[in-house]
């Protein structure tokens, strides 16, 4: 298996140009099975997931093609298109491997009045359940069984009736499903506490792009009149606030001044408000967000929140740039159960974390020193490069396979600021 090794101790100067959101890709895509007309979609980052994801598309009998497929292009051009289903089951070898997989239920159900999904299981950051995605859809109208591992949802009818439903937590993926059913659906649906992440503006955005009705888009309450085709779309995907604000994390603990190419700081201001309370310079530019760092961060104290609060996808990272802090930084995880399995690793390299629960007081160490880690996640391996680009000696990441699935060209785009990192290969 690759391995990134890292050299720490390189401030990271220069511009870093952000992709195009994993995320947002997830969610994006499974519009394609909306209509027989084509989707393209711009920006598309290239990710292990997003290939994942364009292969169950295929096996739906989605054809994609890509193009700015030259080693040297950010971003790629993907056109998927749907002419005529020609399955309507998403089999438990590929939802296990990605459980954004579930994000084709509700668009089948809303094409084919059918879908058979695997259950996609817990994973490392928590049990992640997939209760809401079927509770929405099913007050959007669907029947629903649960056999062998498999969810079969249908329609009655041949066609969902649209409803209302309250979501009794926020979450974002059963947004997504419930949002990409009900726009097809025989009549209006209210969907209320609906994520707003930037994510599933984004989404919105797309379906209305081809002839979706939504309302309140980036509000916690759509309402939405189902319509009986949607058309094909072009539709950009949006930055990787996420990438950003990694990028931005690894350049304060670096004490670095680097510049997140195509950032936009309307979608990370949780983000980039505890860049500030850590000490860090953060300006908009013309290009994106600067973000700089002279000397160690002050101590921050942050809790994950649904949007707009501060994202858990966020907080392994902040967790490593705390551990060079001034004093005790406080963490505390509301999302995921499971979401601090960075820290054993963390400890390797010689941070102080101490973890209660769902809190973890990281106190700052005058110095971090390298170690072979490895992750369990994207966001833990990302918070295990951050501490490595700072630490003395040399960082052995391993499973990057991890990272892969969420950083584009991660160990170029480092180089490229001054980082002394590279990918071995495992041949
Ligand atoms: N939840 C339920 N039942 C459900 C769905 C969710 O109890 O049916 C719970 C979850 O267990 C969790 C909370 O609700 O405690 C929020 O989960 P959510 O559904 O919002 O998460 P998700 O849709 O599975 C997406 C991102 C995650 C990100 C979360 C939270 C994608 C593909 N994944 O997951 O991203 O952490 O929202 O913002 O969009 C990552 O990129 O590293 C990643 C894990």
């Amino acid at each position: 298996m690759d391995q990134i090794v890292i050299r720490g101790g390189q401030r990271l100067k220069g511009r870093i140009p952000i992709s195009g959101a994993k995320n947002a890709a997830l969610t994006l895509l499974p519009c394609a099975l909306l209509t027989d007309e084509p989707l393209t979609l711009r920006n598309l980052p290239r990710l292990a997931d997003v290939d994942g994801f364009g292969h169950l598309l295929n096996q739906l009998g989605c054809s994609t093609t890509i193009e700015g497929s030259r080693p040297e292009d950010f971003g790629r051009v993907m056109t998927a298109r749907t002419t005529t289903l020609t399955s309507t089951v998403a089999p438990y070898d590929i939802v296990r491997k990605m459980r954004a997989s579930i994000l084709v239920l509700g668009p089948l159900l809303a094409r084919a009045g059918e879908a058979t999904v695997s259950l996609p299981g817990g994973c490392a950051i928590g049990n992640r359940p997939i209760d809401l995605h079927l509770k929405a859809l099913e007050a959007l109208g669907a029947e629903i069984e649960l056999a062998s591992g498999y969810v079969k949802a249908s329609a009655p009818g041949g066609r969902l009736s649209g409803g209302k439903f309250t979501f009794p937590v926020v979450s974002v993926g059963a947004t997504e499903n419930a949002v990409m059913a009900a726009v097809l659906a025989n009549g209006s649906s209210i969907l209320e506490n609906a994520a707003r992440e930037p994510e599933i503006v984004d989404l919105c955005n797309c379906l209305v792009a081809m002839g979706a009705q939504i309302d309140g888009i980036g509000t916690e309450t759509l309402t939405i009149e189902g319509v009986d085709r949607l058309h094909g779309a072009t539709y950009r995907v949006m930055a990787d606030r996420i990438e950003a604000g990694s990028y931005a994390c690894a350049a304060v603990i670096t004490q670095g001044d680097v510049e997140l190419v195509g950032a936009k700081a309307s979608e990370m201001e949780a983000t980039l408000a505890a860049l500030r309370e850590a000490g860090a310079t953060v300006e908009e530019t013309k290009a994106g967000i600067r973000v700089a760092m002279d000397g160690r961060a002050e101590p921050v104290t942050l809790s994950t929140a649904p949007y707009p609060g501060f994202a858990t996808d966020m907080q392994a990272q902040f967790m490593a740039m705390a551990t060079l802090g001034k004093g005790a930084s406080l963490f505390t995880e509301t999302i995921f159960e499971n979401r601090y399995m960075h820290v054993p690793e963390l400890a390797r390299m010689g941070c102080d974390i101490d973890v209660r629960g769902r809190s973890a007081v990281v106190r700052g160490v005058d110095s971090l020193v390298g170690a072979p880690v490895m992750a369990t996640d994207l966001r833990a391996s990302m918070s295990l490069i951050i501490a490595g680009l700072a630490a003395e000696g040399t960082t052995e990441v391993n499973r990057v396979y991890h990272l892969d699935r969420g950083y584009e060209r991660l160990e170029e785009k480092l180089q490229a600021v001054g980082a002394d990192i590279e990918r071995i290969s495992a041949g």
